[in-house]
């Protein structure tokens, strides 16, 4: 009894015609919303969960009968989860106008259901309050799992069983980590599959929902200047750069598991190189772009040790304060080869992308924080100008730059004569810095997703045959790593990381931006 149907965005009304959705025009009296928030006394649910719902809210981006319900073991009334709720809410609503009112308005729909996660029992009484909210309108039923993965299969098989939608749809959010290896996450999808169709399966990279992504391919197709440019004949190299500042102090039990390739780079720096590298899609369909987005990652070559390097932080003091060491952390091992940072260099093996080295790095507890992708163009051949740079040519190449934050900012490095009367060349940007250009905050990644998931928007999900590609590239190098004990090059905690970054970027011609 799955109703899947487009539905149009109520603010913006970018795809859908007007009427199509259960929420809009004269259907939307009779339909109601209700988002189940699974874990809902988590850090996730408390910090970007709540907040982006409430931005919706406040948008009037939700539909009018819209009921938002906690689910966790914790014990908590109502008026407790509006409480804990109240406290992150103002983060990225409080410069505005009458936001008081509206929050009283939100905090008014958010209830709360304390229950186990497997318990089919529990899930039926959340399925009865939910009847009660929806006051016998159909039923849209969206459940976000902010838990941790182990009992992600509990809980879909309890809610599918007994507080599914029987007159509308229900869709599950789904956040990372699909597995840890491709064993494991072709395991979890067959599980959720049991209960679930893929249709129905919303796997959250919340790195595409952040505005510069999205931007990405309006960059890329819109432009006439950028597309023509975007091949092994004019682009030497390609780098996509995480960095934060702080480790993963208070998650070191869910990163020792992990660690950073498989917390950044195989879900959101990948994900990132596919809507960079792919082919022109047929149309903006979800489906046209996630089967491109699989199609480049195909064709890539899987990662071999050679072209990797790791790294872990260790304690350092600086300024009369001491940074704790990554193994400092109690619920870290000691001995832990965990690599906090990582650095790749990936190879597409198709026509358009040919021996251009896409290099990949990501680190926790550097210098500063920041997440870039920069594209470094050829020389100019036979430049006329050679001589008129101080400087060594290498530098002089265009370069674009994506800044996905903070500070969202796209430029492109381009040469220009210092005015005057000699002819000295220099190096500027043209720089479009979004807050200069649009003044308006930028919605937070997760407001996107969570919209795009009541609207049925598939496009900035990860599809299953994508995530497979993905573990593909990463698993053999993953497992070698962990077989050969591979040590990590320690690096002080604040810095710039390890040295050898730079031997694996030399290899390949490459220097860092
Ligand atoms: P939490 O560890 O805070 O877990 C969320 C809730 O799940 C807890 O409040 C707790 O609720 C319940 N829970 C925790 N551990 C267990 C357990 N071992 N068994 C059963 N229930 C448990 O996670 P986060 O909120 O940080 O993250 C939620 C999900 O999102 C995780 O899968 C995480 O990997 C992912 N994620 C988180 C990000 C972040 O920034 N925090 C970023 C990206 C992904 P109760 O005890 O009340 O039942
Ligand atoms: C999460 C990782 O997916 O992304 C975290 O698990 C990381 O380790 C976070 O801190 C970074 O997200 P953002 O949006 O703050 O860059």
């Amino acid at each position: 009894g799955l109703a899947e149907e487009p539905i149009s965005r109520a603010n913006s009304k970018p795809v859908a015609m007007e009427g199509s959705s259960p929420f809009s025009g004269s259907r939307k009296e009779e339909s109601s919303l209700s988002i189940i928030i699974v874990g809902a006394s988590g850090d996730l649910a408390r910090k970007k969960i709540f907040p982006a719902l409430f931005a919706l809210f406040y948008e009037d981006c939700l539909p009018e009968n819209v009921t938002v319900f906690g689910y966790a073991r914790s014990k908590m009334t109502d008026e407790e989860l509006r409480n804990m709720i109240s406290q992150t809410l103002t983060c990225r609503i409080d410069k505005r106008e009458n936001c008081g009112d509206k929050m009283d308005e939100f905090l008014k729909r958010c209830f709360y259901h304390s229950g186990e996660y497997n318990s089919v029992e529990h899930f039926a009484q959340l399925d009865c309050k939910l009847k009660e909210k929806e006051g016998g309108r159909s039923s849209f039923r969206l459940f976000y799992l902010s838990i941790p993965p182990n009992i992600f299969v509990d809980v879909v098989r309890c809610a599918s069983t007994s507080a599914s939608s029987k007159n509308g749809w229900t869709r599950v959010i789904v956040e990372k980590p699909f597995g840890r290896d491709s064993e494991s996450s072709r395991e979890l999808t067959k599980c959720l599959k049991q209960y679930l169709a893929e249709d129905q399966i919303f796997r959250i990279d919340h790195y595409l929902g952040k505005e510069l992504v999205e931007n990405l391919s309006v960059l890329r197709f819109s432009n006439l200047v950028f597309e023509p440019l975007w091949s092994r004949n004019y682009i030497r190299n390609v780098q996509f750069i995480f960095s934060e500042d702080f480790g993963a102090e208070g998650r070191g039990g869910y990163f020792d598991n992990y660690g950073i390739i498989r917390d950044i780079m195989q879900n959101h720096l990948l994900q990132i190189l596919a809507l960079f590298a792919m082919e022109t899609p047929v149309s903006l369909d979800a489906e046209d772009i996630r089967n491109e987005k699989v199609k480049v990652l195909r064709s890539m070559r899987q990662l071999q040790l050679e072209d990797v390097m790791v790294g872990q932080y260790k304690g350092h003091n600086k300024g009369g304060r001491t940074y704790p060491g990554y193994t400092d952390d109690p619920t870290v091992p000691n001995d832990s080869l965990t690599p906090t940072f990582a650095a790749a260099a990936l190879f597409i093996d198709n026509a358009r992308w040919d021996g251009v080295p896409f290099l990949m790095r990501a680190g926790k507890a550097l210098h500063t924080k920041r997440a870039e992708i920069r594209v470094q163009f050829r020389h100019v051949p036979g430049n006329l100008f050679k001589r008129n740079f101080g400087t060594d040519l290498d530098k002089a190449t265009n370069e674009l730059v994506l800044r996905l934050q903070p500070d969202e900012a796209i430029y492109l490095k381009i040469n220009n004569k210092v005015p005057g009367l000699g002819m000295r060349l220099d190096r500027s940007d043209l720089n479009l810095l979004y807050k200069a250009r649009y003044p308006k905050e930028i919605p937070d990644a997760y407001e996107r997703l969570l919209l795009d998931a009541i609207e049925g928007e598939r496009r900035l999900f990860i599809r299953s045959d994508e995530l497979d590609a993905a573990w593909s590239l990463f698993t053999p190098l993953l497992k070698e790593l962990e077989e050969k004990k591979i040590a990590p090059e320690l690096y002080p905690y604040g810095s710039r990381g390890p040295v050898g970054v730079h031997y694996l970027a030399a290899k390949h011609n490459v220097r860092w931006g």
